[in-house]
């Protein structure tokens, strides 16, 4: 067995509810809280859901502010504007109420909110010097599994997304709360589901890092979404169907944490950035085309997660491995997502540009099983389109 280590968030509240009584959490783990940012954004601000947290933080006489000019893929600016914001503000508690989008953003705001250090300086892994705000994670979809991970991602420039991982980005405390769910629609709880069943996957097969107690959580995870995914997107106000989905997108989470992600991120990253695809769906669309190039490499450990989702699956680990990879296209077709490269834009002149922004992703393409080449990931998108 590898040498390994393994972190995570220390405190997990998982209970459908319990956003309403984040005031009371907060006052019983930080008595000392004056002022709290609530870090959201507009569409989730509309549902009203807010409000209940809101309220609540207000009854423990904590002040209150909400930034929720944050937009889906957050660009360096908006990170730069919440920022300024908090600290003419004199924030001293941080709560991410959102998705992936507002949790990573909420991080940063942590983060820079009491810093000198530059935002330009801290991206990759390891370069974040200094402490942070308290901060906690209250997620509304069950994708990206940000309120267990240490990584924030930004949109740097028009396209490029970068990614700022270090351990001070883990939270203090994750809430989930089921009932923040209910109303998400149902092919962005299909995609954003898949991109935490992605975590699983890619945590499984990473190659570096792989350890048990990520491996543990990936399969725990990838059988908590799988079956539960159907049933959130088909009845999405069933609450144990959402909670579960919830925890399992945070297992996934913690396991990716430890053990990070691969060429399906790699290549998803390019169709975000150009072509504004949301971050599950740009996952969904290359998944079952990277996972059938990754197969020479990985077909037996794939096996060993088609016991979880196609158990009837028998015979050589490639064909087990083969299964895995349809059960997933199944999936992304019977929840009536995007499924074609073409479908959200992309043109055959498209490939090459995406294939060079895919190859600057070297964060995650070194922990790909299989080496990629820029001929391969060009290849992988034109199976895609
Ligand atoms: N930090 C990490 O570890 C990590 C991992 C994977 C992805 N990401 C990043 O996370 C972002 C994607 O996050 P996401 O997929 O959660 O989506 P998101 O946060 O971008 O939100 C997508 C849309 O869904 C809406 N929405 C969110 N919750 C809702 C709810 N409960 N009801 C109704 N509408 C709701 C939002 O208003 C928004 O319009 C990307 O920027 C991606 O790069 C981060
Ligand atoms: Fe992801």
């Amino acid at each position: 067995m590898n040498n390994f280590e393994f972190q995570t968030v220390p405190h997990l509240i998982s209970e459908s509810g319990a956003a309403s009584r984040c005031g009371d959490i907060i006052r019983k783990y930080y008595p000392e809280a004056r002022h709290v940012l609530v870090v959201t954004d507009t569409g989730f601000l509309k549902t009203g859901l807010v409000q209940p947290a809101l309220d609540n933080i207000k009854s423990q006489q904590i002040q209150v502010s909400v930034f929720s000019d944050v937009i889906a893929d957050p660009p360096e600016a908006v990170v730069l504007q919440a920022v300024a914001n908090a600290r003419k503000l004199g924030i001293d508690l941080v709560v991410g109420l959102g998705g992936g989008s507002s949790m990573d953003v909420a991080k940063l705001i942590a983060v820079l909110a009491g810093s000198e250090q530059p935002l330009s300086t801290m991206y990759g892994i390891g370069n974040v010097k200094g402490e942070r705000l308290p901060l906690i994670q209250i997620p509304t979809t069950a994708g990206t599994g940000s309120e267990v991970t240490p990584i924030s991602i930004v949109t740097t420039g028009n396209t490029t997304k970068m990614g700022v991982v270090a351990p001070q980005l883990y939270a203090d405390i994750a809430i989930l709360d089921a009932t923040l769910t209910t109303g998400l629609p149902a092919k962005v709880t299909a995609a954003t589901g898949i991109d935490a069943m992605v975590h699983a996957i890619e945590a499984y097969t990473t190659r570096h890092k792989k350890n048990p107690i990520s491996d543990m959580l990936a399969r725990q995870a990838l059988k908590l979404l799988w079956n539960n995914i159907d049933q959130a997107c088909s009845n999405g106000s069933n609450l144990a169907a959402r909670q579960a989905m919830l925890v399992g997108a945070m297992m996934a989470g913690q396991s990716f944490a430890n053990a990070p992600c691969a060429a399906v991120h790699a290549l998803a990253y390019p169709i975000g950035g150009i072509f504004h695809v949301p971050h599950g769906l740009s996952n969904s669309l290359v998944l079952p085309h990277v996972l059938r190039f990754n197969a020479p490499a990985a077909a037996e450990l794939y096996a060993e997660l088609a016991e979880i989702i196609a158990p009837e699956a028998m015979g050589s680990a490639e064909a087990r491995s083969n299964a895995l990879i349809t059960a997933m296209e199944d999936l992304a077709e019977r929840t009536g997502i995007e499924t074609r490269l073409t479908q959200v834009g992309v043109t055959e002149s498209d490939l090459d540009r995406l294939a060079a922004d895919a190859m600057l992703q070297t964060r995650l393409l070194g922990n790909n099983p299989r080496e990629v080449s820029l001929a391969d990931a060009r290849a992988i998108y034109a199976a895609a389109l």
